[in-house]
């Protein structure tokens, strides 16, 4: 990951800036380590949800009443932050969707039912979340179209020669993951959008994991698509991002229809509203959306460098500790990495390191975390994964290494 100096974080200062950490779990501090699941919510974030509710809420985009208007103004300055936050040209390229999930799913129906036909090639990656391998397999089932796989080697990062072979002038789209949630990897995405261009292939980046870790600049990138999740933002569930280029989402057709996307309704026909409008049918996550600018205005307070280089040391840190434990294999070790660690141990099924984790107050993940075809690559029916949010410190993770050490003692 490319990032500069910065003084480093105050920690327990921000900690306390998360009211839900102070409690004890099993008698235990709670140690909170799946962020890459989803992140604790700040003060400020909680404050400007009820806030919300108790002064200003009403419908969007539909009153000329004083709610309304005032609900309206705070909702699209939302859409204005998240433009400069991820430096998309134009407002109009931000559409409000419930997460990640939603907006591939919308770029395969809109974009792939109009530009996707039979024999044509979706190009993803074997490290793929399934949110962004069964939109594909819907859509490749209904248009007759066909899936290839970037494979992966044992370090978790792309074959790039594979890649370059595998752009065709059949493939279509490349969507891609910019940081895997299981294995952590930060794949070398804007290469790899240059070469997709060169062949005229548009880009859809999954950045559900990549966007509360590092600053993304989506002109920077040149991706055609971008989709992000809130909740993993430290903002509220139920909002999420769709970055697409201006041309490509007024080419698309709508996706859903409903109140709030049309121009004009008749019963023979219906003009839609412009974009964003066109790909936000019905009554948004109004107050979620709220919850998100209040999440964007808090990380960028803190700074994504400073949150990144304290995730990379963290990171670092618990590699290194974990290296005591012999019994313990990293999955997942790719050069370039997020703060994410995902881990067997020998004989102890990854759900019983999570259970004993949970009896001494840790919060970890264990499973397949949604991406079974990296489990079937590493032969492993599920992994253990520690991810690190920026309130996490080493002293955590020291008590997640003292925890695999008792769990190697009682299992082993
Ligand atoms: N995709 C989320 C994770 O990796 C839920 O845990």
């Amino acid at each position: 990951m490319n990032i500069t100096q910065t003084p480093p974080l105050n920690v327990h200062r921000l900690r306390s800036d998360f009211p839900i950490l102070s409690q004890t779990v099993r008698g235990k501090p709670l140690v909170y380590l799946d962020n890459a699941a989803t992140t604790q919510k700040p003060h400020c974030v909680i404050d400007a949800i009820s806030n919300f509710y108790q002064k200003d809420y009403a419908n969007v985009h539909r009153g000329v009443h004083t709610l309304s208007e005032r609900a309206t103004l705070a909702y699209e300055a939302v859409r204005k932050q998240v433009q400069q936050h991820f430096n998309a040209a134009s407002e109009k390229e931000i559409i409000f969707v419930r997460g990640a999930t939603e907006a591939i799913n919308l770029v395969a129906y809109s974009y792939g039912n109009r530009y996707i036909n039979s024999g044509d090639e979706i190009l993803i990656s074997a490290m793929e979340h399934h949110s962004n391998i069964v939109p594909w397999q819907m859509l490749c089932k209904q248009s007759g179209a066909i899936l290839k796989v970037i494979p992966i080697n044992q370090q978790g990062e792309l074959d790039l020669n594979q890649f370059e072979q595998l752009l065709s002038p059949k493939t279509r789209l490349l969507a891609l993951s910019h940081m895997s949630n299981a294995l952590g990897t930060i794949n070398p995405v804007k290469q790899m959008i240059a070469q997709a261009h060169q062949h005229g292939i548009p880009v859809l980046l999954d950045g559900a994991q990549a966007a509360p870790h590092m600053q993304v600049d989506v002109q920077d990138l040149d991706c055609d698509f971008y989709a992000v999740s809130g909740h993993k933002l430290y903002a509220p569930g139920g909002i999420g991002i769709l970055y697409g280029k201006q041309q490509l989402l007024e080419a698309m057709p709508p996706w859903q229809g409903g109140g709030d996307m049309i121009r004009r309704v008749t019963f023979e026909e219906t003009e839609y509203a412009p974009i964003p409008y066109k790909f936000e049918a019905g009554t948004p996550s109004i107050v979620d959306t709220i919850g998100l600018g209040a999440a964007l205005d808090y990380i960028n307070t803190i700074g994504l460098d400073a949150i990144a280089n304290h995730e990379a040391e963290l990171l670092a840190y618990c590699q290194q500790q974990a290296e005591q434990i012999p019994q313990l294999k990293p999955i997942g070790t790719a050069a370039d990495k997020g703060a994410i660690f995902s881990f067997v141990l020998e004989r102890v099924h990854p759900h019983d390191i999570g259970t004993a984790m949970d009896h001494l107050g840790i919060a970890i993940r264990a499973g397949h975390h949604c991406a079974m075809p990296v489990m079937d690559y590493y032969q492993v029916p599920a992994t253990a994964r520690a991810s690190f949010g920026l309130y996490n410190t080493r002293e955590e993770v020291d008590v997640l290494i003292d925890g695999l050490k008792q769990v190697i003692e009682v299992f082993g």
